[in-house]
């Protein structure tokens, strides 16, 4: 297949390679970085080991694919305006590797084990390739496109759950407290009695690739950016599932507010926030 792969190196291998590299390195660093900055407010955060991340996986991309295009969320001003004109900037390329080295920040600065490495390869700006790596539980969720998505080298499968009131769902809490909090405040008062029950666990990538495998049946957030989605979409859609915007357009990466789920309470939820006007 051309597309995933150029001169015997597979753009797969690659990207495992990097995101088990990183993963294992940030493992490591658990409790233990030097510094703590605050990116816009104390509830945005970056330390020296998501920029570290970011540079091993920036460098091993760049080496093996020097004529590729790299969007990392360290390489970008904080701000849902500077993080969609980095990926204006970007998006036409014809290969572009696009990576959040550690998402769920907060979760590492607190030794909350739950976090991620993710990377996607995007070619003319659709997803091919996505990778989300968990080092705490040493989970490797792998998916190309047309060709299946797996963890442990097992096919994953959405879940098979019809209704949201049978479904485990999550959601997240942004960090952007002017537009994004409060509106997706106000979907978790609309979603929660409708659900089994709620988590909202400290990493999106993490929870897409939890919907992947069936053990959420949905996931929705407002303000997201394109490095927290595109690997675990790419793992959800090649799962059996759909990802979408609140309105129910299918995603791309521009995609902002997404809902995400097994198929079958997509609508739903979609409704769900809706009728709160949760969903813009
Ligand atoms: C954050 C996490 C969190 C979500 C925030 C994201 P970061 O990413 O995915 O779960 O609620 O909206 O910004 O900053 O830890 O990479
Ligand atoms: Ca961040
Ligand atoms: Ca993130
Ligand atoms: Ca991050």
């Amino acid at each position: 297949n051309n597309a995933t792969v150029i001169g015997g190196k597979s753009f797969t291998a690659v990207a495992i390679n990097c995101a088990s590299k990183a993963g294992e390195w940030i493992k490591t660093k658990l409790g233990n970085y030097a510094s703590l900055d605050i990116k816009y407010s104390s509830h945005d955060l970056v330390t020296e080991i998501d920029k570290g991340s970011e540079r091993l996986i920036r460098n091993l991309v760049l080496t093996h694919f020097p004529h590729h295009s790299f969007l990392g969320e360290e390489g970008v001003e904080p701000g849902p305006e500077a993080s969609t004109r980095a990926l204006e900037d970007v998006r036409e390329a014809e290969y572009l590797w696009i990576v959040d080295p550690i998402d769920g920040t907060t979760n590492f600065v607190h030794g909350f084990p739950y976090f991620c490495v993710s990377i996607a390869l995007a070619y003319n700006g659709e997803v091919i390739v996505g990778v989300v790596y968990d080092p705490m539980r040493d989970e490797l969720f792998v998916a190309e496109k047309g060709k299946g998505a797996y963890v442990h080298g097992k096919r994953m499968q959405v879940s098979k759950e019809e209704t949201l009131r049978g479904s485990l769902v999550a959601t997240g809490l942004p960090a952007e407290h002017q537009y994004a909090l409060p509106l997706n405040l106000k979907g978790i008062q609309a979603v929660a009695p409708k659900v089994r029950n709620l988590r909202i666990a400290g990493s999106a990538a993490l929870h897409l690739a939890y919907v992947a495998s069936g053990r959420l049946s949905g996931f929705w957030e407002i303000g997201l950016n394109s490095w927290d989605l595109a690997a675990g979409s790419l793992l959800i859609q090649e799962s059996g599932g759909v990802v979408s915007d609140t309105f129910g357009k299918p995603y791309e990466l521009g995609v902002r507010n997404v809902v995400a789920s097994n198929g079958l309470i997509q609508e739903e939820l979609i409704a769900a926030l809706a009728e709160a006007k949760a969903n813009e």
